[in-house]
């Protein structure tokens, strides 16, 4: 397994790019960002030398977690303790770490382990400065649960943690909503901003475009699935008609937990939740 880190800049934002590859393959990337003393995710375990020469060079003393998920809290643990500094996420967020997040065993071996650590819980109410920032939580759940995303209203940016990702997405995890999802497009887009710093891929000009592109993909992709599912189609008929994808390798590497079927089936089990 090799690593690597690439550095960008945006009016202020110093923005990194931490990967991991196997056997010369990108197998996972993620990207933090740092305004001022503050640090935004903390990178994949297996980027530690990484993360920590970054937090040295910053003087980081806070730290903010959009969510649990091993590529955003891989030395969470680690660098409150080594530089130190506080950490702040959301209290569901704060509870599967003090507690000891369970990962899978596909998990630890491309990000490496998450250790515990003892962040401060925040709500949507309280801020967190910097010398020239102040970034506001904004609950937004629907990739999983205790998702923030981070707005800097002066400025107009959105850190959004893994709520865009891309404009159209073929694949979900098996715990993701597409309904609450929706909402929490909505949400961000009720926001004044134009800087998009997504976890994956950062869009630093024409942002707030891009995440309504990706609301118009599931309010269509959702109203689809609906309306074959009140036609009385099952999730695998659903899936043949839409003629939706799927990539086996990614299937079975996840064993099941990262499919397209996961989409359909997601809208689904929304549905029966309102019954
Ligand atoms: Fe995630």
């Amino acid at each position: 397994m090799a690593v690597r880190r690439f550095n960008y800049e945006f009016n202020g934002v110093h923005y990194y790019r931490f990967s991991i590859y196997s056997l010369g393959n990108n197998i996972q990337t993620v990207y933090t960002f740092v305004l001022d003393d503050l640090l935004i995710d903390t990178a994949q375990r297996f980027n530690r030398d990484n993360i920590w020469k970054v937090a040295q060079e910053h003087q980081i003393q806070k730290i903010l977690i959009t969510h649990y998920h091993e590529d955003h809290t891989g030395n969470v643990g680690f660098l409150m303790q080594a530089l130190p500094a506080e950490a702040y996420a959301h209290p569901y967020t704060v509870k599967i770490l003090k507690r000891g997040y369970k990962m899978s065993p596909l998990s630890k071996m491309i990000s490496g382990k998450v250790e515990d650590a003892s962040m401060h819980p925040i709500l949507e109410t309280d801020t967190i400065t910097t010398k020239n920032y102040c970034l506001q939580p904004i609950y937004t759940p629907g990739h999983c649960e205790g998702h923030y995303c981070y707005y800097e209203k002066n400025n107009g940016y959105l850190f959004s943690g893994d709520l865009f990702v891309a404009d159209k997405i073929k694949y979900f995890g098996s715990d993701e909503s597409l309904l609450t999802q929706i909402e929490s497009l909505k949400k961000m887009l009720a926001l004044d901003f134009d800087a998009l710093f997504c976890s994956h891929n950062p869009k630093v000009e024409g942002g707030k475009k891009r995440l309504q592109n990706k609301l118009q993909f599931f309010e269509d992709f959702a109203g689809k699935v609906t309306r074959l599912y009140h036609e009385g189609k099952k999730s695998k008929e659903i899936f043949a008609l839409m003629h939706l994808k799927e990539n086996y390798y990614y299937k079975v590497l996840t064993a099941g937990n990262f499919t397209s079927e996961n989409m359909v089936k997601s809208v689904i089990r929304d549905i029966k939740k309102k019954k």
